[in-house]
């Protein structure tokens, strides 16, 4: 009988647990067993299963993180053989991988290897190369935006120079986001650097016109701090500093991350069955099935 095992990897991200529920359902529906990963590859290298059934995963499915838990295993590349001796030892047909980058290239690593496996982009940062959305991002923008706009209450009340910091890794989709949505007055992300002068005028121009500014930057912009402390210094006053940090990655996903987790999840299924591997990507609003590429390599911004 096909027996599928689900694994979450990586950072986690809002929306995890409905797919796996998604997931879950829908193979069973297909009167095949499943089974959830403990702690992503980490789990999958010592081999350590559960048994899962919709109405267990349904009952996590609204709630944030992941009930399976994930781990980080950067070397999980050069651990194929044991993933695969695992998956054998437990009769396991087919696999589920729901992750960012590094997560999806282990999965490519598993495909390459001969096994039938589906990733899913999950990850807050939205850069997952050939998948327009994942699954996370959305809970996380919405997460974001009442901070910024409480930012903004604050700032038209008593004008003051604001930085609102937020997760994204090495990328700045979240960051962007969340200026759109919320209208910054200046975005800082890690693929568009700007020159010291750059944001020093455009600060300036921004505080001499409404007095206050409300700035937005990605974790990853180089040298952050300095730059800020250097502003700090040459405008003669002093910053006020929000980072979302890891609680930008928490809390219950938006309906539009449970949705996508569904389509996405219950696509990835489907495509299981056929049997195919490759990564399960949301392209022009539909599911769409894509070859899984082993580089941890990240879309362009937009
Ligand atoms: O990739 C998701 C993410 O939340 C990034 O936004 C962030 O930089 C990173 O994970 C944090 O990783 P960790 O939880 O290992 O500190």
């Amino acid at each position: 009988m096909p027996r599928l095992a689900i694994l979450t990897s990586g950072g986690d991200s809002p929306g995890m647990n409905m797919a796996i529920w998604a997931a879950t359902n829908a193979a069973q529906g297909r009167g095949w067993e499943v089974v959830g990963v403990r702690e992503g590859f980490s789990g999958l290298l010592r081999g350590d299963f559960l048994e899962l059934d919709p109405l267990q995963a349904l009952r996590q499915a609204r709630l944030g993180g992941t009930f399976l838990g994930t781990a980080r295993e950067p070397d999980f590349g050069d651990k194929i053989p044991t993933a695969l001796a695992q998956l054998q030892k437990s009769s396991v047909t087919h696999l589920l991988v729901l992750g960012g980058n590094g997560s999806l290239a282990g999965a490519a690593k598993i495909a390459e290897a001969g096994f039938t496996v589906a990733g899913i982009p999950c990850t807050i940062d939205n850069d997952v190369d050939g998948s327009d959305e994942s699954i996370g991002f959305d809970s996380a923008l919405n997460l974001a935006l009442p901070l910024f706009d409480g930012m903004r209450d604050t700032a038209e009340a008593l004008p003051r120079w604001f930085v609102l910091e937020t997760l994204g890794g090495n990328t700045g989709f979240l960051a962007q986001a969340v200026a759109q949505a919320g209208g910054a007055d200046l975005l800082l992300v890690p693929e568009r650097p700007l020159e010291f002068a750059q944001v020093e005028a455009a600060t300036r121009e921004v505080l001499e016109r409404q007095r206050f500014a409300i700035v937005v930057a990605s974790e990853g912009y180089p040298e952050l701090m300095p730059t800020l402390q250097r502003l700090e210094q040459a405008l003669g006053l002093r910053l006020r500093y929000t980072r979302l940090g890891h609680a930008q990655r928490g809390g219950r996903p938006s309906g539009r991350d449970r949705l996508l987790a569904r389509s996405l999840a219950e696509a990835a299924v489907q495509a299981l069955a056929q049997p195919q591997s490759g990564l399960m990507a949301w392209q022009a609003g539909k599911p769409q099935l894509i070859p899984l590429s082993n580089r941890a390599s990240h879309k362009p911004l937009g």
